[in-house]
């Protein structure tokens, strides 16, 4: 499990195991627009200002996951307790 933070509100959300960062910000009241959910479409692509994603699409090449400042929330997770996204 880990947290994001939106950059806007200041929004902290829980993500836990097993549910996507896009489910917990839905559940919170914060709609990330999406149509693949499987890290494919680049629909979601999100920035993330802080912390370590972990990322699960195959939509980034590896050049760009490796910046580390955007990320796919339909299916990428957190290696860090916290990410700050520009949302
Ligand atoms: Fe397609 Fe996230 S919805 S990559």
């Amino acid at each position: 499990p880990f947290q994001v933070k939106l950059a806007s509100s200041g929004l902290l959300v829980n993500v836990p195991v097993g549910t996507t960062v896009v489910k917990a910000l839905a559940d919170a009241g914060m709609e990330v627009m999406t149509s693949c959910e499987q890290g494919v479409c680049g629909t979601c692509l999100t920035r993330v200002l802080e912390g370590q994603v972990d990322h699960r699409d195959q939509y980034l090449t590896p050049e760009e996951q490796a910046v580390n400042d955007q990320f796919l929330p339909c299916c990428s997770r957190a290696r860090s307790p916290l990410l700050v996204l520009e949302l």
